[in-house]
């Protein structure tokens, strides 16, 4: 059997290429190793999103040289791959200061991994894949065999749209990642459904731009998200369906129903703002206002009350003034977040922002960072510490790292540990939740002999 070893770095629709890239390569006999040493083929599917990317693979191209040199002394081939976000930027530049580095494939030509790998071992390195072919790779990709789908385990991802046309001033992804592109809805109904067959419980549909979906519909028209949503959540056996990454410009009233009409849609959403200042906005080219921002999530929020918010931050994007930042906390304090990620704003090449005047001096960067992250932190808390003494269904998917304990997640996407048996994993169990973390939730199982007991005592606590 050939060997591929795979990492991965970045975001979740990475997770899902390389597990793509696993399905084109089982075609071939190959299969799936996490030790480096026994694979003769290696690939580093990389994120170009922020600051030092391209600096960690070269880092990482170091232990890969070391490695597939001891293994070339044992007369053992090694094609070395870098596929993603960085191979995509960096091109024929990979080669020429890795010469470790055998294939560079961009990802819109993943399912061309498996011919130009065999190329590399009969013909020698030096291949570079990294234009935006016509055609979608989805159409070549093969669909997993029943092995590899029985590898995804409870919980999937699924991309139904790749790319952004928004060219915000910071954001490299139109780049990297071409324009925005749709998958057509049975393409993307049949791999639901030979996912859920597999045994999966709940889908994650990716995109850059999820919200932004326009798939050609069985009835020959155009679907948005909203309508995928509905038409998916007919499918027997998918108990959840998450979405992400959203814009907020592309939030419409059909996925706002969803999320009041569908249970499968679970009460999270990530829809990142970036900044709470109009003027800051405006120079990002978001396309909308912070007040646009906190009308929508009135909006989804009516439809959904429990709904819990994720975001993404930047801070000290040039320009950026005390009031703007200060604009960026008071939207926070407005909305309160479940969670969030936040960043110092680092210049990507080719961007326009990179060439903006007025860069923000990094000890201000850090200011502002460390006290946005105070702030989203304490709602973090707030709203985790809020679950204790609740019942809430989870999905189990793996076990946890004390023995005898398994973690899944909750509706708002927290992580919950509970001591319990194997045999719960892939399946949704009601957990009593005891303490919160900021990361985390602890629970039980009610134990079914005291089932009976404890509910009147619990429904009395809740009561106080
Ligand atoms: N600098 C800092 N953060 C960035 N992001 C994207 N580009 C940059 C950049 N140049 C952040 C945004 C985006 C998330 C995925 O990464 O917040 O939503
Ligand atoms: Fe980047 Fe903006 Fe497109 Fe998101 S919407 S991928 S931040 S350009």
């Amino acid at each position: 059997m050939k060997k591929v070893f795979i990492k991965t770095y970045g975001c979740q629709m990475n997770v899902y290429d390389s597990e793509r890239m696993l399905d084109a390569l089982a075609e071939q006999g190959f299969t799936p190793t996490s030790t480096m040493e026994d694979a003769e083929l290696v690939v580093l599917n990389t994120c170009h999103i922020r600051e030092k990317a391209a600096e960690k693979v070269y880092s990482e191209l170091g232990r890969v040289r070391a490695i597939k040199t001891v293994r070339a002394k044992m007369g053992k081939q090694t094609v070395v791959t870098v596929a993603g976000c960085v191979a995509q930027a960096e091109g024929e530049e990979m080669l020429a200061r890795a010469p470790v580095v055998d294939l560079v494939i961009g990802p819109q030509a993943y399912h061309r991994l498996p011919e130009l790998a065999a190329a590399v071992r009969t013909e020698g390195r030096g291949r570079v894949e990294t234009e935006f072919p016509v055609e979608g790779k989805f159409d070549h990709l093969p669909a997993p065999g029943k092995k590899r789908l029985q590898s995804r385990g409870a919980s999937a991802f699924l991309t139904i749209q790749e790319g952004c046309d928004k060219f915000c001033t910071f954001c490299v992804v139109p780049y990297t990642r071409g324009v925005e592109f749709s998958r057509p809805v049975d393409a993307i109904t049949a791999e639901a459904e030979a996912l859920v067959g597999a045994g999966v419980k709940e889908i994650t549909l990716l995109g850059q731009n999820v919200n932004a979906y326009h798939g050609l519909g069985p009835d020959g028209r155009d679907w948005g998200l909203g309508q995928l949503l509905y038409h998916l959540a007919r499918i027997d056996g998918l108990i959840r369906l998450r979405y992400t990454t959203s814009h907020p410009r592309d939030v419409d009233d059909e996925i706002i129903a969803a999320h009041r009409d569908l249970g499968q849609v679970m009460p999270y959403l990530h829809l990142p703002v970036q900044s709470g200042s109009d003027r800051i906005l405006a120079v990002m080219n978001r396309g909308h206002s912070a007040g646009d921002y906190l009308r929508i999530v009135d909006r989804i929020r009516a439809a959904r009350p429990d709904l819990a918010l994720s975001s993404d931050f930047i801070v000290g994007f040039p320009g950026e003034t005390e009031d703007d930042f200060a604009a960026t906390m008071a939207l926070v304090r407005d909305v309160t977040f479940a969670q969030a990620y936040s960043f110092k704003y680092s210049p990507r090449p080719g961007t326009p922002a990179a060439s903006m005047d007025a860069a923000v001096q990094e000890d201000v960067k850090s200011t502002r960072l460390a006290e946005l992250q105070a702030l989203l932190k304490s709602q973090q808390d707030r709203f985790n510490g809020a679950m204790t003494g609740r019942v809430l269904p989870v999905l189990f998917e793996r076990t946890g790292r004390q023995n005898g304990q398994i973690t899944g997640r909750s509706p708002y996407l927290q992580a919950v540990h509970v001591n319990g048996p194997e045999t719960l994993l892939g399946q949704i169990a009601d957990v009593e939740i005891l303490t919160a973390g900021s990361n985390s939730l602890k629970g039980s199982l009610p134990s079914p002999r005291l089932e009976a007991a404890a509910v009147p005592q619990l429904a009395k606590a809740q009561t106080h």
